[in-house]
This record gives structure tokens, sequence and C-alpha cells, in this order.
């Protein structure tokens, strides 16, 4: 699978995704010979600088951030192809020497005019610079060009937003040229969801309401968020991730199996499951919000969200996020599905664990099964890529004792292949015009509409509760699960 002839212009390169996601995916990608000769990469921002000064930029951030080692030879070619077009995006003469730029490219290393524009940008910046790629006639393509546009998260603020934004993308890029950005589809891990689910007969037959009692998708991290303000206040963590990655993964451990995985099989089926899923209230016993304060953590002394650089000191934005929802179909009805995530929790880690009912009779004296939990799957998705089974087994000796045990696939054991890092996967699939693994709008505005009551419900109630650096969250989240008669893994 190796992209034909096509360049790729990114809007926003002075930014942190550019240097540490994007040009590394970029030059990885060239690395593995997967890039067309003629390949160019086009920069756009409003600094001063040549084509040579924004190689030196991507040249930098390869060597510092990119998977595979730095060689000449690939460095020197993929240079080739770099230019760098000085702007604003509300300059007109810009956006036509952006078009002019294109245009000689295909000339000078046979792109074609196949053109992806990657919108690393802000939610604002989006109408302006879609009416400006129409303006100058880039979105235009005929039967032998092609013209897609990239877009990051957050795609919209609400419902409402989303709305309006897919149909200022859709006005001037048909939704089939629109490739929305969920880094997590494109995790080798996320993508194993299916394999596991539809490869095997072992797991299908137990994942549903009859044998699951409970679902659990965490996505903790150990980090805080200095540096991110900007982005990040007024945001909070449900829309920063539980609006796209956590419920892009719930939608693949729920869904049905679609009929193919052409494109649209994949996607229909994530629709269906997210139309079907809800958010259960009470929203003041169901849902949890904190935000972390300043403590210690790992022996190092941290700040509080209100003592980040950047952060009004009165933020109400919550660094941790927990839900409670269902999804309203015949295989899950009555199954709680519990998603949470946060910034400087005790470790960082992604999972989703399949809890299951406990086993209706148990024949032995109960001393014997004190340390007997319930069967789980855990995907681990991140960073000890694997599945681990937990389940009971005798403990050796002249007794009948039983106690949870885990089985353990480990990518790293298993595979000797390695795993491309998820831009790289998705910039190809950009450039191939692969669209499975890119939420469509209706995701978008599903996820929206989940999530709205209960951030509406946030909104109205004020402040999220405190909690320490390194710990697993506020109190308000172990009581959430508590009220039910369960408990939050910790991983
Ligand atoms: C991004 C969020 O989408 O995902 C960040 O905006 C988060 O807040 C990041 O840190 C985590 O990505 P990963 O791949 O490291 O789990």
């Amino acid at each position: 699978r190796i992209a034909g002839p096509s360049s790729l212009v990114i809007f926003g390169v002075t930014g942190d995704l550019s240097r540490k996601k994007l040009m590394p995916a970029i030059y990885d990608l060239a690395h593995r010979g997967l890039l067309p000769p003629g390949f160019s990469l086009i920069g756009f921002a409003r600094r001063e600088w040549e084509n040579q000064d924004f190689g030196e930029v991507v040249h930098d951030a390869v060597a510092e951030h990119a998977r595979t080692p730095f060689r000449e030879s690939v460095w020197n070619r993929l240079a080739e192809g770099i230019r760098f077009v000085q702007g604003t995006f509300d300059d007109d003469d810009a956006f036509d020497r952006l078009a002019q730029t294109v245009h000689d490219l295909d000339a000078e290393r046979g792109t074609g005019g196949n053109t992806a524009f990657y919108l690393s940008i802000p939610p604002w910046a989006f109408p302006i610079v879609t009416k400006q790629l129409s303006r100058s006639g880039l979105s235009d393509c005929d039967a032998n060009t092609w013209r897609r546009v990239v877009i990051e998260k957050p795609f919209g603020h609400d419902l409402t937003s989303a709305q309006e934004l897919n149909s200022v993308v859709n006005h001037v890029f048909p939704e089939e040229s629109v490739f929305r950005i969920d880094h997590y589809l494109g995790k080798e891990t996320v993508q194993n969801i299916m394999a596991l689910r539809f490869a095997n007969q072992l797991f299908e037959p137990l994942w549903n309401a009859h044998y699951v009692d409970h679902v659990q998708i965490t996505m903790a991290e150990d980090i805080g968020l200095g540096g991110r303000a900007a982005y990040y206040d007024g945001i909070g963590a449900a829309r920063d991730v539980i609006q796209n990655h956590l419920l892009q993964l719930l939608a693949l451990t729920a869904m049905e199996e679609p009929v193919s995985f052409e494109p649209g099989a994949l996607r229909a089926e994530k629709v269906k499951v997210l139309g079907a899923t809800k958010a259960v209230g009470p929203f003041d016993e169901t849902t949890a919000a904190g935000q972390y304060s300043g403590g210690w953590q790992g022996g190092k002394k941290v700040p509080g969200l209100a003592q980040e650089a950047g952060f009004r000191k009165e933020s109400t934005t919550e660094t941790y996020a927990a839900v409670t929802l269902e999804v309203e179909n015949r295989r899950w009805a009555g199954v709680p599905f519990y998603l949470r995530t946060g910034k400087r929790l005790g470790r960082r880690v992604t999972e989703i664990a399949v809890v299951f009912k406990r086993a209706p009779h148990l024949p032995f004296d109960s001393t014997s099964t004190e340390e007997l939990g319930e069967n789980a799957l855990v995907i681990r998705v991140q960073p000890d890529e694997g599945v681990t089974m937990r389940f009971g087994s005798k403990v050796p000796g002249t007794t009948m004792e039983v106690r949870d045990v885990t089985m353990d696939f480990g990518y790293g054991h298993s595979f000797t292949e390695s795993s491309p890092e998820a831009y790289e996967r998705l910039i190809l699939d950009v450039l191939l015009g692969e669209p499975s693994l890119f939420p469509v709008n209706e995701e978008v505005e599903l996820s929206w509409k989940i999530l709205d009551p209960v951030l509406q419900h946030w909104a109205d109630r004020g402040s999220p509760e405190p909690y320490a650096p390194g710990s697993w969250g506020p109190p308000g989240a172990d009581r959430m699960l508590e009220r039910t008669g369960r408990h939050w893994r910790r991983p």
C-alpha cells in the first residue's frame, strides 16, 4: 500500500501536533518506502520563513520525534519536496500563492495535483480556511485529481456547534473527501478489538447482557496540563477525549459485526450503536467530574490546575470525567458502560475491561472463594499493549481454595513486527483515500448528543471536585460505582 502521487499541505505547522506527530510520521512513512517519489510537503503559517527555514523545522522535529532511524538519503529525498507559504488565513494573496505552489509541484515533481489539506488549527479557523480553499480553487478537482481535507478535533463544543462545523466543511468538501482524525482509531490495539471479536469464536457468544456485568473504559494519564491552557481551559476532559476517543472505543466494543470491512459497512455499525447509546442519570450519582489540586506526584511537587500557567484561577474546567452510559439494544440492555479519563492520575494507561457476571453457583465453601473476583477480559490499549484474561484457579495445596489468576497476550512477545504510530497509519490512509478509520459526521454528532446532557448538568452544578495528583480521581468517582455494588479497576 504505497501512496500514489500526492502532496500534503499542513495549516498550523508551528503547533505542537505538527512537530511531535505529523512531521515525524511523514518521515517514518518515507523511511518505510510508503510515499511516492515526488511526494511534497507544504507548510502554511504566519512566520516569515523561507522554504529552507521550514525545512530545518521539519528536520529538527524528525530528528527528535521520528520512530525510525534518521537516514540522510531518506531525509534528502523528502527535503527536496518541502515548501513553505507565508500568510494569514484572511490573506487572499497567500492562498493564491499556495494554489500556485500546488500547481508548480505537479509540474516539477509529478504530484498529479492530488492534495490533502491538514487543518491542524483551532475550530474557529475552519470556516475561513475552507472558504479560502474554495475561493482560490484549491478545493476543486476533476476526475483525475483528488483534493481532501483532514480535520483535527475538537469537532465543535456541543451538538449545535458540531452541526454548524460539519455544514461549513461539507459546503466546500463533499463528505467522502473529509477525513476527521481520531488518532485512537489509528492505534493497532484499537483495530485489534475488531480482530479479537470477529476473528474468534471464543468471545462473541459471551459478549452480551446475559454474561457481561459491565464494561469499564479507562484512559488515564499521569501528565498535567502545563502549556495547554489555550486549548484546554473551558474544554475539559469529557470534550477532550470522551466525546471522541472513548466513545469510539465504546462503539468498537459494543457494535454488531459489520458485513465487511468496507468503509461504509464499519461506519454504519458504529453509527447504529452510537445512536442507541445514552447517558444514564441521575447525573449527580452516575457521573463524576474532578480537577487536580497541587501536591506531590512521583516524588515531585506539582501545581494544581488553577496554578498551571495560562489557566484562570477560577477555572471550573474538569481534568477528570467519568460517565455511565447504556446501550439500549437487545445485546446490551441493562449493562452499564463506565467511561473515565483524567490527567495527573496514578499512571498512564488506556484499557477496556469487560467484566463478566459471577458464575450462577459456586460448589465450594464460601471461605475457599474469598479471593475470587469476577472474570474479566481486559484489552490493554496502551502502554503495555495486549489482552489479559482473568479467571479463578485452584491454589496449589491440599485444600480447595480458588483465587484469581491472569492469562496474558502481549504484542511484544507474540509479534516481531513493529506497530506503526497512529498518525503514520492515518496520514497514509488519507493519501490512499481509505476512509474506514475516520469517523463520519453522523458519528461526531451522535457522540455530542450522548454527552451534551451531562455537560449541561456539570455546567449548572459548578465546580468539579478536587483530587490529589497521583490518585485515581475524586471521591465522587468511587461513590459512583460503589452505589451499584461495583468498583473501579486499579490498572
Ligand atoms: C489527545 C488529547 O487527543 O490525546 C490529549 O487532546 C491527550 O489531552 C492525548 O493527552 C493522548 O493521546 P495518547 O495517544 O498519548 O493516548
